[in-house]
């Protein structure tokens, strides 16, 4: 017998672009993270912060500024009291949607009632593998192809596999993740989970308060005229892959005793959830037999599923999901409020964000109860979450 885990509410910063103009340029990984905490417990003034039983706190490079077991420096850095502890985890880009299903658990079992969980990825402070050394045995064992630790070169191999997967198919996906980012952004649906943050740049302080990723006027000849960086020749593109990006946010978790005692408003409950392993060479796959596990696990059909907030690690990998169904590419039950091709990836983070857009699209449409939040992850795996309204 498990008890409910409560998805009470979620804050992210704006998502900035991981160049030295960006947002985040002079702003270091942890500040960020500790904005979005302070944030989020300020709109949630009732839970006192010393009853936080846990951060969870998902990073890819766990060094430097996103170093020294983040949950806990967290946890003293945002003023929670020493009293509180954390920890720091890791599953690449499922690093925040693992921290919310670690976060989840505890509940559950009854072990915590209260915990906050998120991700921070300042890819401009730590450029994707770039302070890893994986083992020699990798490559010379023949244990996977070079093209698995180079993301986008496992997005081509996608391509190979699905060859009805077109660029152009790619490229119109990529399109639409522009344009409903842009409405989305339009109609006022990030202001739901998005605070702004004073950042210091070259030209003194200023306040961010957009995500800085988006090309709001991007057309199909624009995304036409991109070329592979991956493969000459390529299908993979600047235009309909994810972005290099800083971001910070998540989520704050609750037993059903601890939204009775601080009088919370659950918005969803974490129903289940899913990890697969995959080709490493075809990382992009994940998703697909990660929702298959999870529906197969739940007696639920896809169509039972009212929202699929899926991570946009690149078009190709969303093309095949939704042919995989057999949804269309504008289907729009898959990522209405737009994707990381337009709003950017910052790895670890991304999790939390998909987790506060279905909780925002289950605000906004009462009529829906179900949401699947998923992702490929690199190295070969595939996560699904299933959420319902609370
Ligand atoms: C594909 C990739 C290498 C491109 O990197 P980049 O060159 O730094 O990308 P940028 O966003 O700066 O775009 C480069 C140029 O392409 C063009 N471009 C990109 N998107 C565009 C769009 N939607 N419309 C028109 N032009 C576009 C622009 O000219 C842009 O230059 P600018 O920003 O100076 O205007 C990088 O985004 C990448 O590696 N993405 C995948 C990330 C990843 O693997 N994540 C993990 C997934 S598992």
């Amino acid at each position: 017998m498990t008890a409910d885990a409560y998805y009470i509410d979620g804050v992210r910063l704006p998502i900035g672009r991981a160049r030295d103009s960006g947002y985040y340029a002079d702003t270091r990984a942890d500040d960020m993270a500790v904005r979005a905490i302070r944030a989020l417990l300020d709109r949630n003034g009732s839970v006192p912060r010393e009853r936080i039983d846990d951060v969870v706190w998902a990073a890819t490079a766990q060094v430097g500024d996103q170093g020294l077991t983040l949950g806990r420096s967290l946890a003293i850095l945002a003023g929670l009291g020493r009293g509180v502890p954390g920890y720091a985890l890791d599953r690449m880009c499922a690093g925040a949607l693992t921290a919310i299903v670690n976060g989840a658990n505890a509940i559950k079992v009854g072990a915590q009632d209260l915990v906050l969980a998120g991700g921070v990825e300042h890819m401009g402070h730590h450029p994707m593998a770039a302070e890893v050394d994986p083992n020699p045995r990798f490559l010379a064992d023949g244990l996977v192809d070079a093209s698995a630790l180079v993301m986008g070169n496992t997005a081509e191999n996608l391509h190979d596999n699905h060859p009805e997967v077109s660029r152009e198919r790619c490229d119109e996906y990529a399109l639409l993740s522009q344009e409903r980012t842009a409405k989305a952004q339009a109609d006022g649906v990030f202001a739901s989970h998005v605070v702004p943050m004073t950042v210091f740049s070259d030209d003194g302080w200023r306040v961010v308060d957009v995500d800085e990723h988006p090309r709001p006027g991007t057309t199909l000849d624009d995304l036409a005229g991109l070329t592979s960086p991956f493969r000459p020749g390529g299908f993979v593109t600047a235009g309909n892959a994810a972005g290099l990006n800083d971001g910070a946010g998540g989520v704050l978790l609750a037993s059903q005793a601890a939204v009775e005692e601080f009088g919370l408003s659950p918005r969803m409950k974490l129903v289940d959830y899913a990890f697969v392993g995959v080709e490493p060479e075809t990382m992009g796959y994940g998703p697909i037999p990660a929702t298959e596990k999870l529906l197969g696990r739940t007696g639920l059909a896809l169509d039972d599923i009212d929202v699929i907030d899926m991570n946009e690690a690149f078009a190709v990998q969303c093309v095949a999901f939704l042919d995989h169904f057999g949804l269309p590419i504008d289907s729009d039950r898959v990522n209405p409020y737009g994707g990381a091709i337009a709003m950017g990836h910052p790895l670890a983070f991304s999790g939390a964000r998909l987790a506060m857009q279905v909780a925002t699209y289950l605000e906004r449409n009462p009529d829906a109860r179900l949401g699947l939040t998923t992702m490929c992850v690199g190295l070969g795996m595939g996560a699904a979450v299933l959420w319902e309204r609370a």
